[in-house]
């Protein structure tokens, strides 16, 4: 009997395939969509913090003291009026509607009072939070080290409000990803999302403007998360979900492999439909029959660097292989 459950930061999964916040679980209707196709668990797509602060009349306020009014506005052209009472609504309905963990999630830049939101989400019924910490290091004189302090913050007031757990969706741009991802795990959070996608800006050279390119991700970009996951297994005391570039179950073995508990996907549903869902889990299963593994736990981080021969070598190696013998 192959036995595919998943522990998400403390939520027990029934297998390890969790959807990623974006406009597939935009509604209630969506996410009874995703469960029906076999998700382990759905995060929603996210409220801005933004959207928050403006319904509590605090934009304004918000805006001056952290410096972001340029967001602000982009936000407003782009017509984003989905009110922080209506995506509580949102949970509510999804948690009657399935019974898989529904996490919320929240785009933020600053430990602004929308925080205090955060008890909302919990007492609607949300299973976990997830926090997309979308810092952007814009200003020139910024020191790195207080754009990091501030996600830390972050973290600590939100984690500080709610009793669930609170997952926090990573960028891949930071000098020092252990140091980050440990800060991170101190600062209250129990899952690492590894990693957030950014918008990929490209230029159309006929109407001379900025657009968005490649919208959604290919199965090349799941490398980088590959390589932190197992850089990260044992490492930080908290769940490792895999995140970017996943697209079929050949990738799921591989991120656990690596030490992810679970992954997130959403590019491929997109490209692929919803029953790509059970196409992973089809081949994640086969793939388990045949190596005689009964549950993820009996492979996970097989690949890491902790179980590595020459762990203290593993980037270096990798490096090595990759480069040497190329003429
Ligand atoms: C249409 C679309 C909408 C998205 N919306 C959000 C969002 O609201 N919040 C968020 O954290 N990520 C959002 N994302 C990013 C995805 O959650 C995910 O992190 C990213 O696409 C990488 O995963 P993938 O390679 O499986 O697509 C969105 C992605 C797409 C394609």
């Amino acid at each position: 009997m192959i036995n595919l459950s998943a522990n998400y930061m403390g939520l027990i999964l029934k297998n390890p395939i969790v959807i990623s916040s974006c406009s597939l679980s935009h509604s209630a209707d969506g996410v009874k969509r995703l469960a029906d196709a076999g998700a382990g668990a759905v995060v929603l797509k996210s409220l801005f913090e933004e959207q928050i602060l403006s319904d509590t009349r605090k934009l304004e306020l918000s805006a001056e003291s952290v410096g972001h009014t340029e967001e602000i506005d982009y936000l407003r052209q782009m017509g984003m009026t989905q009110r922080s009472d209506e995506y509580l609504e949102m949970i509510e309905k999804a948690k009657e509607a399935v019974e898989i963990p529904i996490i919320a999630s929240i785009n933020c830049i600053s430990d602004a009072a929308w925080t205090d939101y955060a008890k909302y989400i919990e007492a609607m019924g949300a299973d976990g939070l997830e926090l997309n910490i979308a810092l952007m290091p814009k200003k020139f004189d910024e020191n790195p080290q207080d754009i990091e302090e501030r996600m830390y913050r972050i973290i600590e007031i939100v984690k500080h409000n709610i009793n669930i757990p609170v997952a926090v969706k990573l960028g891949p741009y930071f000098t020092s990803i252990p140091r980050v991802a440990t800060k991170v795990r101190k600062s209250g959070a129990s899952a690492l999302v590894l990693f957030n996608r950014f918008y990929q800006p490209d230029i159309d050279i006929q109407t001379f403007e900025f657009q968005s390119k490649n919208r959604y991700s290919s199965p090349a970009e799941m490398s980088n998360t590959l390589r932190w996951i197992a850089i990260l297994y044992k490492k930080i005391n908290c769940t490792l979900v895999a995140n970017s570039g996943i697209h079929d179950g050949e990738a799921v073995v591989k991120q656990i492999l690596a030490g992810a508990s679970a992954v997130q996907i959403c590019s491929t549903l997109y490209i692929n439909g919803l029953s790509q869902i059970e196409n992973m889990l089809f081949y994640l299963q086969e793939w388990m029959r045949r190596n005689e593994y009964a549950s993820l736990d009996e492979f996970r981080g097989l690949i890491s660097q902790k179980n590595a021969m020459q762990p203290e070598y593993f980037e270096r190696q990798q490096y090595i292989r990759a480069l040497v013998g190329v003429e």
